[in-house]
């Protein structure tokens, strides 16, 4: 599994997200998608919504306002209930979401250095000695708070490698005999003993709109695009006159003011979801929610996804939201562990009759054949475009050995990668390639978004385009154009990215063939034209 600093460094190296602000010394937890970002991000949600929108006959779409009346969330339960525990540091002032706390703890720099002397030798012969000497070296540089003063009395330590899972309560007892800590913790950054008992924080963005700051004028940023589909589903029933079982779909961007945003584009406070709101009739939504739990795992393995790299994560009874019956997430294997990737939640009737209540509305849907109103059940696949497109970048990202070289090669779909074709001139000096190539350019992008590179050798500018993951490049040679020695072949060099082969094919066809390339059919072609080797 790549490092997501080699992802990170990439993607910036070659514009796909950069980190916003930078030029002011960055904003942690915002990105910005840079010229391949945006196509590569574009292409995930258009890809998405063709599936799920126009591809489906129970489907509209909805593009509703990021900012709603304030009751909208009144209804919705989260001005109640949606936050997340916090705690802080009273030495170092960093803050943690106190239910991910001993993940913070167990991935922190002190606590692996402090992990890794426990099985060494010293600490085989004597445990508190090796500790003692620990906190008076390494760890007054990675945990300058570590509470010493537990050590100093006769704290006998209760095992002997920190694999072991009651390190935990080793750490519980090294912190105890501070003043207040939480969960008896220490602080992942500091290894102080003193952190603030857990609060709930709300995760919402608040705002204020108009020029007068007062509680009149106070919404909040949506935390999920989900609500403005709710709202508006009586306007959509009316105006689209579908019938049950039939589902709204909406890309857009949502806030939440997390505790402990970060491993790059995975936790953001501003963020884009993909969320489709499917509402059928109550007592066959069991049923749907199986159906969308598999088809959304589907989605993942037809754009390229390795399905080892995917799995289904049931949420146990005490983590459900206060509106699901039953949720079940994609996960992906990420860099940093198996992380949520997409949730897809049985919503109830919850959302529908809340709005009800709230608004004097009545959210309802007529049933012809039994001639009753009958309140629908929400299906909800609710997936993150950044994380979307987060995995598909990891998933996709190789490193070979090429004649002895290193290659970086992005194997994304080609569906998803960013450039479909790069169009090259093996000689940049020679006129007529030049030119040749720039025309064929032209008349490619009318199909395709392909580009003109002329800046490198051959090699190097495959190697470039290997690296952001554009399926096909077409080289313009001498023989294409013709020179003193031979007339013009009117032949191209199409090379496929991932094997390296390549194909020599006229050029008056070319549009077909690149249509049947784009379709995955590259061995059909090859049959026809021959291959041969970069
Ligand atoms: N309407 C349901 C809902 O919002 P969620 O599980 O909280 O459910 C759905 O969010 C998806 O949105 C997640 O699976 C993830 O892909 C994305 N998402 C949520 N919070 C995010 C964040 N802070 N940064 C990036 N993506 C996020």
């Amino acid at each position: 599994m790549v490092d997501m600093d080699k992802i990170v460094s990439l993607c910036k190296r070659r514009g796909f997200i950069f980190q916003s602000s930078e030029i002011y010394g960055g904003l942690g937890s915002a990105w910005d998608y840079g010229p391949l970002g945006v196509e590569f991000k574009n292409n995930v949600k258009r890809l998405w919504w063709r599936d799920n929108v126009h591809l489906r006959d129970d489907m509209v779409g909805l593009d509703a306002a990021i900012t709603m009346h304030p009751k909208v969330w009144e209804a919705s339960g989260h001005l109640a209930s949606f936050s997340d525990p916090f705690t802080g540091c009273a030495d170092c002032g960093r803050h943690y979401r106190a239910d991910q706390i001993i993940d913070a703890i167990w991935n922190s720099r002190w606590f692996r250095a402090f992990n890794k002397m426990l099985e060494g030798p010293a600490a085989k012969k004597d445990i508190q000695k090796a500790v003692e000497n620990w906190i008076q070296g390494e760890g007054k540089k990675l945990a300058p708070n570590f509470p010493q003063s537990t050590l100093s009395g006769n704290i006998r330590l209760p095992l002997e490698g920190a694999n072991d899972p009651r390190f935990i309560e080793l750490l519980r007892v090294l912190a105890h005999s501070s003043n207040s800590n939480v969960m008896g913790f220490l602080c992942p950054n500091c290894g102080s003993g003193k952190l603030s008992d857990p609060k709930p924080a709300s995760l919402m963005l608040e705002t204020f709109l108009g020029p007068v700051q007062e509680t009149a004028t106070k919404t909040y940023l949506r935390p999920e695009t989900a609500q403005g589909i709710f709202v508006n589903f009586d306007n959509v029933l009316q105006a689209s006159r579908k019938k049950l079982p039939f589902g709204i779909a909406q890309i857009g961007k949502a806030f939440r003011n997390e505790i402990t945003p970060g491993n790059f584009t995975f936790r953001t406070r501003e963020f884009e979801q993909m969320e489709i709101e499917f509402f059928v009739m109550p007592g066959t939504d069991e049923d749907w929610h199986q159906r969308w739990i598999d088809e959304r795992f589907a989605w993942y393995l037809k754009y390229g996804m390795r399905e080892e790299n995917l799995r289904l994560r049931e949420h146990e009874k005490d983590e459900l939201a206060h509106y699901a019956k039953r949720t079940a997430d994609i996960e992906y294997l990420f860099p940093m562990g198996w992380s949520e990737l997409e949730g897809i939640a049985n919503r109830t009737d919850f959302d529908l009759k809340q709005h009800s209540k709230f608004s004097g509305k009545a959210l309802e849907y007529f049933d012809e054949e039994s001639k009753q109103k009958v309140i629908p059940y929400v299906i909800e696949p609710s997936a993150g475009a950044d994380r979307a497109a987060l995995a598909f970048l990891v998933d996709a990202y190789h490193e070979e050995e090429v004649r002895g070289e290193k290659r970086v090669v992005l194997k994304l779909h080609r569906d998803l990668a960013p450039l479909k074709i790069a169009v090259l001139p093996l000689l940049k000096k020679n006129d007529r390639i030049v030119e040749t190539a720039k025309k064929l350019c032209a008349d490619l992008r009318k199909r395709w978004y392909a580009v003109y590179d002329d800046t490198a050798s051959i090699g190097r500018l495959y190697r470039r385009q290997d690296e952001v993951g554009t399926p096909f490049c077409v080289t313009v040679d001498v023989q294409t154009v013709s020179d003193d020695k031979s007339p013009a072949d009117e032949k191209v060099t199409i090379r496929d990215r991932d094997t390296m082969e390549q194909v020599r094919v006229s050029m008056a066809p070319l549009e077909s063939i690149m249509d049947e390339l784009m379709a995955g059919k590259w061995a059909e072609v090859a049959q026809v034209h021959g291959i041969k080797k970069d």
